[in-house]
């Protein structure tokens, strides 16, 4: 995927069109081609200037460096996953959870409707930009919500990603203005749950 230890935009597994009405072609483009190749950007840039600085043995703000390199890779890495855990609606997107993942919603959070709820309501929440992440904690095997502030906030190390959601306002604004309840209630049309319950299957082993 990545090649010359840099980062780059990956591919979307669908068309710009394909995830209308839920999110029209413009926001997607967009989003997809400014936004996310910004932080690959980013992050390349930040890694050039690590190279850069360790061959002249130059001075680095390190803690400065570090927290914009860690806020482009976030950038990045989330991006990637959200692309890939949608689906157009109907041809592979809404529905329910399928499967073991299924099985396990139900079993973490006593129905879908539940977990609908709650992933709602952290996605809703985040305070100014971020993401709302089902994730895997393999050492207790139990389903974890979790908040992400930014890109890189609130991330529990080692938890395992399942599906985000992305909730800065570059990801919705265009469609739904200020709206983000709009937006997170069109994304549950749009869910790739077979991703999603792949990617379960994957973190469970
Ligand atoms: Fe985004």
């Amino acid at each position: 995927m990545e090649s010359a230890k840099l980062y780059s935009l990956p591919k979307l597994p669908y068309d710009y069109n394909s995830l209308i009405p839920h999110m029209s072609e413009e926001q997607l483009r967009i989003h997809h081609t400014k936004h996310h190749q910004a932080y690959v950007n980013g992050g390349n840039s930040v890694l050039e200037r690590l190279d850069k600085a360790r061959k002249e043995n130059a001075e680095v703000d390190i803690k400065a460096t570090l927290k914009e390199l860690s806020w482009n890779i976030g950038g990045h890495v989330l991006h990637s996953l959200f692309w890939n855990n949608l689906a157009p609606a109907g041809k592979g997107g809404g529905g329910k959870p399928t499967g073991a993942l299924n099985e396990a919603v139900n079993k973490e959070f006593g129905s879908f409707e539940r977990f609908r709820k709650e992933f709602t309501q952290a996605a809703s929440s985040v305070e100014g930009s971020g993401w709302a992440a089902l994730s895997l904690d393999r050492l207790t095997r139990r389903l974890l919500i979790m908040q992400i502030e930014k890109h890189n906030t609130n991330v529990y190390p080692t938890l395992k990603i399942l599906m985000v959601l992305d909730v800065f306002e570059h990801a919705y604004y265009i469609d739904y203005k200020n709206d983000r309840a709009k937006f997170i209630e069109a994304f549950w049309n749009i869910v790739n749950w077979s991703e999603v319950n792949e990617r379960f299957q994957e973190a469970l082993k």
